[in-house]
């Protein structure tokens, strides 16, 4: 009897254990686990969203994003969300100047080919970044002691050489790129030493003969709005797009570049007023090099997307109200590429796109506000 009592016992007891594992079992197949890392697009995901360039192209919009060759080489994610979500690619660093022509007279177009060919086979259209900056030049230009005729010999030999050899391929170019010192002043560099102010004025001319039909865009940073000083700035290029204008300089377009943070973001009404007020000029405009870093204040990271979501939301809801604003640029894809990771040192994650590649709520709200718009 004892032993039938002992028996009892022990099947009671697996019977328990039994019922534990299935319950056990059956909880964890009703619980969905969240990945702590996601490392790849889930392509469902992507299938489902309609993608920024499709809202976009509903009412004619640009919608871009600075890409470079290293990830479209060797990143299928990145080629993927490159080409399904933008209808344009800007040249983030393929097409300055020491890229172009490495030594003087010898140009290499040959990487920023692959990237022009790689747009055209996605029906992408290409933005050239940038023919005249102060950065990005070569070193044996920044060496040589020149004349006002040799300056002027080389700079117009590198603009008819490169516009020529994109014409018909590349839609528009930022012909002159931050011209404009922060206190408004022209901005002390080569050409400007060398030439003379008239340097931006030629810069446009001789694009324009290398190319009749390209878009050529003036293009600044901190020229918005926002801010006291950046009213300075502001005043500043309204006044320099006039003067160019008012002497016949075939200019077409402005860029406004927003590398901003979350602490002082321009707002939705400063940046509109801004627009309006250029729009007036009768040229286009677009928002150009758009980043927006988290920051490093002491708020959750929900809540910094959220705060970064808005001002996304915001920026180029300012742009799609304002009808001469004909596109919208991010400098760069996906925050795993982000030029800003090489300068602050710390994550800042400033795209709409995760390291992931997942879209954030910045896409969201740039996804919204498209759809509205449309
Ligand atoms: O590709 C070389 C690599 O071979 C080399 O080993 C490495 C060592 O420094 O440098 C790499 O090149 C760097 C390049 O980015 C690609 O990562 C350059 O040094 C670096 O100067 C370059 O920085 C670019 C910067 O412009 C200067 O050209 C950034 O990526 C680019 O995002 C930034 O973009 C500018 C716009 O053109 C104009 N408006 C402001 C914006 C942000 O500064």
């Amino acid at each position: 009897m004892s032993q039938n009592l002992a028996m009892g016992k022990h099947s009671s007891a697996l019977i328990l254990a039994l019922m534990a594992l299935l319950l056990l079992l059956f909880i964890s197949a009703c619980t969905t686990v969240e990945p702590q890392e996601t490392p790849s697009v889930d392509p469902q995901n992507s299938v489902e969203r309609v993608p920024l360039r499709v809202l976009a192209e509903r009412k004619g919009f640009g919608i871009g994003a600075a890409a470079t060759l290293g990830p479209i080489r060797k990143d299928e994610n990145y080629r993927r969300i490159l080409s399904e979500e933008f209808n344009q690619l800007v040249t983030e660093n393929e097409m300055k100047f020491q890229r172009l022509q490495p030594e003087q007279g010898r140009f290499d177009f040959s990487k920023a080919d692959e990237i022009v060919e790689f747009a055209r086979s996605r029906d992408m259209r290409v933005f050239g970044h940038t023919l005249v900056w102060q950065r990005g030049l070569a070193d044996w230009l920044k060496a040589g002691d020149w004349t006002r005729e040799e300056l002027l010999e080389l700079l117009h030999d590198h603009i008819d050489t490169v516009v020529s050899h994109y014409r018909g391929k590349v839609y528009a170019w930022d012909v002159v790129n931050e011209a404009l010192a922060p206190d408004a002043s022209l901005r002390d560099l080569i050409w400007l030493r060398g030439i003379g102010p008239e340097y931006i004025d030629l810069s446009f001319k001789w694009a324009r003969e290398a190319d009749p039909q390209a878009h050529l865009f003036y293009n600044e940073y901190d020229g918005s709005g926002w801010g006291k000083s950046a009213q300075l700035k502001v005043d500043a290029l309204y006044n320099l797009l006039t003067g160019l204008l008012e002497r016949g300089v075939p200019l077409d377009g402005v860029g406004l570049q927003m590398h901003i943070g979350l602490d002082k973001p321009p707002s939705y009404e400063g940046l509109k007023q801004t627009l309006e007020r250029l729009s007036g000029l009768g040229i286009e405009i677009q928002i150009t090099e758009t980043d927006i870093r988290l920051g490093n204040s002491s708020d959750s990271l929900p809540k910094k997307l959220a705060q970064q979501a808005k001002v996304y939301g915001d920026l180029i809801r300012a742009c799609l109200d304002v009808e001469r604003c004909s596109g919208f640029w991010f400098w760069g894809v996906t925050d795993r590429y982000t030029w800003v990771n090489g300068i602050t040192g710390t994550p800042e994650d400033p795209l709409i796109f995760d390291r992931f590649y997942q879209p954030k709520p910045a896409y969201d709200a740039i996804a919204r506000e498209l759809k509205k718009s449309a």
